[in-house]
């Protein structure tokens, strides 16, 4: 495994971090839970990724129990808040009331007595931003969370709060995450930049294009029995990339991959990480071996002809719109 900081801060994240969404507490049993968590470990991972709100609160108490035992100076644990997490009308968003009362609860599920980050996992514009960043502080000061981030910010939305908590004296915002894969690009034109200069690193979700990139699913055929295209809980979320254009061109990208002697979820995690201002790639798994499978990607380089290569075999499917990144208009 390799380490980088997370932003300009003084924490080193794995560059591969391992994330249970849809798959801790809904798709997977407890014990291939277990398993991925254990080859993750095995593997070098240190940082895991996670958030109230997945399996209903359940995926926090499946990755609080698979870390059990496990030194917790060795870690660094990951959650967020925003999205509900009860039918009540303060069970959701960024207000201070919502945010104290989650973390507490996260705490509790993760079996520990403080994340090493804590991210707004979506803007909240029902909330001023101040009464969330002095909370996010409050945290901070009662040991409860080490860092701040948020996840799919705008560039406009990140740089509000790193102003705001520049003049108040605030803690600042050390991370941002965006979805990030050789598909969906969206960060590049405005998020980088901005983030670069002012030390934000990004942790990326859906390096893989939750499995699309590994080239398992073919163009006109049923996605494989058991993958998450198949998955009640899943298919929803991937249905996006399930389109016979984009499942063709990603064919293409098979001989660039075996030109490098690399699986094709392993091309798809360095190109993430070709990106200086990644700090990690977080990846889901099912099963183990997809784990041990796609930390092989730590140190690879691409250079610039595999780059063009990959470019010129996804052509016009790669996403780039800055405008895609977007928060609920109102809290939902
Ligand atoms: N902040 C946010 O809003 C947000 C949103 C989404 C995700 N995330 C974070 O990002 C993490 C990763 O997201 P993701 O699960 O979509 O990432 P991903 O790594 O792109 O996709 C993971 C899925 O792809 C399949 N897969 C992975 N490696 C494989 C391999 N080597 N061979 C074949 N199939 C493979 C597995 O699904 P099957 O076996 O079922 O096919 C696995 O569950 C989440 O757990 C979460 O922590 C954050």
């Amino acid at each position: 495994m390799e380490f980088r900081h997370l932003g300009r801060s003084g924490l080193m994240v794995s560059e591969i971090s391992y994330g249970n969404w849809l798959t801790h507490g809904s798709q997977v049993e407890e014990d291939a839970a277990k398993q991925c968590v254990q080859a993750a470990l095995d593997e070098g991972i240190t940082t895991f990724d996670t958030a109230d709100v997945y399996a209903g609160t359940k995926a926090e108490a499946v990755l609080g129990r698979a870390l059990k035992g496990v030194r917790r100076e060795s870690l660094e644990i990951f959650t967020k808040v925003y999205w509900p997490t009860g039918s009540g009308p303060n069970d959701r968003g960024l207000s201070r009331k919502h945010i104290t009362e989650s973390i507490n609860a996260s705490l509790r599920r993760l079996q520990t007595d403080y994340v090493d980050l804590y991210q707004a996992h979506r803007f909240d514009f029902e909330t001023p931003l101040e009464e969330t960043l002095k909370t996010f502080d409050d945290l901070v000061r009662q040991g409860k969370v080490l860092y701040v981030g948020v996840s799919e910010w705008t560039a406009d939305q990140i740089a509000q709060a790193l102003e705001i908590a520049d003049e108040m004296g605030f803690d600042r915002i050390v991370s941002n995450q965006p979805q990030y894969s050789m598909l969906w690009r969206v960060i590049e034109p405005e998020i980088v930049p901005l983030s670069e200069r002012e030390g934000v690193g990004q942790i990326v979700w859906s390096p893989i294009a939750q499995g699309v990139l590994t080239g398992k699913y073919l163009p006109g055929q049923q996605p494989p029995a058991g993958s998450r295209a198949t998955d009640p809980g899943g298919s929803a979320m991937i249905s996006r990339f399930m389109d016979d254009e984009v499942l063709t061109r990603v064919q293409e990208l098979r001989p660039i991959a075996a030109d490098l002697g690399l699986s094709m979820a392993q091309l798809a995690v360095a190109w993430v990480l070709q990106n200086p201002n990644v700090a990690s790639a977080i990846v889901g798994a099912t099963r183990p071996e997809q784990v041990r499978d796609n930390v092989k990607a730590v140190g690879v380089k691409l250079d610039a002809d595999v780059l063009k290569r990959i470019d010129d075999a996804l052509g016009p499917i790669v996403e780039r719109d800055p405008a895609k990144t977007a928060s609920p208009k109102s809290r939902p």
